[in-house]
């Protein structure tokens, strides 16, 4: 099982300050050190960590594959088609959420989706599209021409967190939605199955199949066990735990549970 360690959270860090340190770019030789297969960052329309000198420079300097999620708007895809990351992942992105929360409406947006992989791919950088583990869906993705899926896997962590990790990891959103212990089980079940029966599908169809969201070092064992799923997505959790280990041991760590 391959990992993608999102970075954006370096970012984040130092623009809570609006000064360069951390530098994000110092993380890239611990991640290779440590063992992450690809480097994801995600350039948002606001710039709100992320901007588009560290997007450069971490494309040129990294020696492992760059992930670079941006949404469809065309300005952004102008940018990412000049920049030529290994790959482009496209999510929905709303200026006033606080992380991506669902997959891409391919059924509502599906013009806009196929004009940036057609950008995307004349400037050879292949596409992913972030859905929900939704069968239809992914056989629109594939209809679209993509190389890969990144499967959200929201729902399975949010349940995951309501269960066991008490309110300590569950998103603010959904703290007040207080469900019985079996029902809950149950919806787990579910939801991981409903991941492993859409990573699946996918394959089948030849698209390659990676996950990510809300995944963390108690959840992540589950998702690592579906075959069809080659690699997993993770920012929050590593880049927490590093605070208090360091980054390499936070993602050598990550890369031991997915084994
Ligand atoms: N994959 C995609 C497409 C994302 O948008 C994100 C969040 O930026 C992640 C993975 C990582 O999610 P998390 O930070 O919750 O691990």
């Amino acid at each position: 099982m391959k990992l993608g360690v999102n970075i954006d959270h370096i970012a984040v860090l130092r623009e809570a300050r609006r000064i360069n340190d951390p530098d994000p770019l110092e993380a890239l030789g611990i991640l290779r050190s440590a063992g992450a297969d690809q480097v994801t960052i995600h350039l948002r329309e606001d710039r709100r960590h992320i901007n588009d000198e560290d997007a450069k420079r971490i494309v040129q300097i990294s020696r492992l594959p760059v992930n670079l999620e941006c949404s469809t708007d065309s300005r952004i895809i102008d940018i990412v088609c000049a920049l030529k990351p290994h790959r482009a992942t496209l999510v929905p992105e709303k200026r006033e959420e606080v992380t991506t929360e669902g997959g891409l409406d391919i059924f509502t947006y599906e013009e806009r989706i196929a004009a940036a992989i057609e950008n995307l791919h004349a400037h050879e950088i292949e596409v992913s599209l972030f859905i929900d583990p939704d069968l239809e869906t992914i056989s629109r993705s594939d209809a679209l021409g993509v190389e890969w899926i990144e499967l959200h896997t929201g729902r399975y962590a949010n349940i995951f967190a309501m269960l066991y990790s008490g309110l300590q990891n569950t998103p603010h959103s959904i703290k007040e939605f207080e469900l019985p212990r079996h029902t809950l089980v149950t919806e787990l079940n579910d939801s991981l199955s409903t991941l492993s029966v859409a990573a699946e599908h996918a394959a089948s169809m030849g698209l390659k199949v990676a996950a990510g969201h809300g995944l963390n070092y108690q959840n992540v064992k589950e998702v690592a066990k579906i075959e069809a799923i080659e690699e997993l997505n993770i920012g929050q959790s590593i880049i927490a735990r590093s605070i208090f280990t360091g980054l390499e041991k936070a993602i050598v760590q990550m890369k031991e549970l997915l084994r």
